[in-house]
């Protein structure tokens, strides 16, 4: 079992494969100019592999494939498969922008791929193409369809901006529902990447916008989810993501690693130690001490709090994967 400098019990491995991403949403990504870190400093699936075994039989039970947008890197399914064989019941899922995933959700679910998240921001073609930077919605909509088509368990990532997507609250709530998925509202979390002025709404602004049409009470969250989650009178459950409360620090249980061999304790924060030269070398007992490592300096909570509310890491979330 892996246990953090703080006593929490760390199960929970994010690893984003690419920093590359066909989008360029507003709230992630510069517009350009733009230089991606040359692809011979990525690490194969192979060295990534090595380090994920380690994680595993440390006590990794859940993985998380981000980006970027993973999708961009060749044969994802073939990584997909060497988790999913390594440890069957592991809880493996992904999260995408959707654009690539008609072309390959049959070839994920095949690889032992369970479930995914989806980034929707608008219902509307020209919004959707507002914030993406690019002709977007027709794409992630089919690639929506046909992940649950295949049998993936799917769930609806949105980002609501004032005066950008802010009057899609209900639409896309009522489009989640319609299709049986969760839809997961988060609040625009400030970054130095995003384009500048953009302001997100907020936990009670969402929450005020829904309660206009329904009734729903607060069901918590699920232990070491950022989400909390609300129950409409007729069952179906949304999800909001505050990270300005960090409330979900407490029982974090998560590390991150980049697709150049970082390792991040802390999504805020900009330590991270380099697994790269031990999978390089094959080297297990050494890319285990850096994981030991990591887990012994993760930082107790985030500053996305309000007081700090324009702080910024230096850290952008698609090298991240958010
Ligand atoms: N604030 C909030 N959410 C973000 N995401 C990316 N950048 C931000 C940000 N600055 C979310 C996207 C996507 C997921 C990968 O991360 O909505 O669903
Ligand atoms: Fe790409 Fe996701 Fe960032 Fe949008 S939020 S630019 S889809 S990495």
């Amino acid at each position: 079992m892996l246990i953090d400098g703080h006593g929490r019990k760390v199960n929970y491995l994010r690893i984003s494969v690419t920093e590359r991403c066909n989008f360029r949403c507003q709230y992630c990504m510069p517009e350009k100019p733009f230089s991606w870190v040359p692809k011979e400093n990525l690490l194969s699936f192979e060295d990534l592999f090595l380090f994920i075994k380690v994680g595993i039989d440390e006590g990794i039970d859940k993985i998380r494939i981000t980006g970027g947008e993973p999708l961009l890197r060749a044969d994802l399914d073939s990584f997909v498969k060497m988790i999913s064989d390594y440890k069957p019941d592991i809880d493996l899922a992904l999260t995408t922008n959707g654009f690539l995933l008609k072309e390959t959700a049959q070839k994920l679910k095949d690889a032992g791929l369970k479930r995914l998240n989806v980034s929707l921001d608008s219902l509307k073609a020209g919004v959707a193409m507002k914030i993406a930077q690019r002709d977007v919605l027709i794409k992630v909509l089919e690639g929506i369809d046909r992940a649950l088509h295949v049998g993936l368990g799917v769930k609806i990532n949105s980002v609501p901006l004032k005066g950008i997507n802010d009057d899609e609250v209900l639409a896309l709530l009522e489009f989640a529902k319609s299709k049986n998925l969760q839809i997961r509202y988060i609040e625009y979390m400030e970054n130095r990447f995003a384009k500048e002025k953009l302001q997100g709404l907020n936990a009670q602004e969402i929450q005020d916008i829904i309660s206009t049409k329904y009734s729903f009470k607060p069901v918590g969250r699920v232990a070491s989810s950022p989400a909390h989650l609300f129950e409409l009178e007729d069952g179906y459950r949304f999800g909001i993501i505050d990270p300005h409360k960090h409330d979900f620090c407490e029982d974090c249980n998560r590390i991150r690693l980049t697709a150049e061999g970082m390792l991040i304790p802390c999504l805020y924060f900009d330590e991270a130690m380099s697994i790269k030269e031990s999978v390089q070398k094959g080297d297990v007992q050494a890319a285990a001490n850096v994981l030991k490592e990591v887990l012994a300096n993760k930082p107790e909570k985030n500053k996305w709090s309000s007081d700090s509310e324009n702080e910024t890491s230096d850290r952008a979330f698609y090298e991240t994967g958010g």
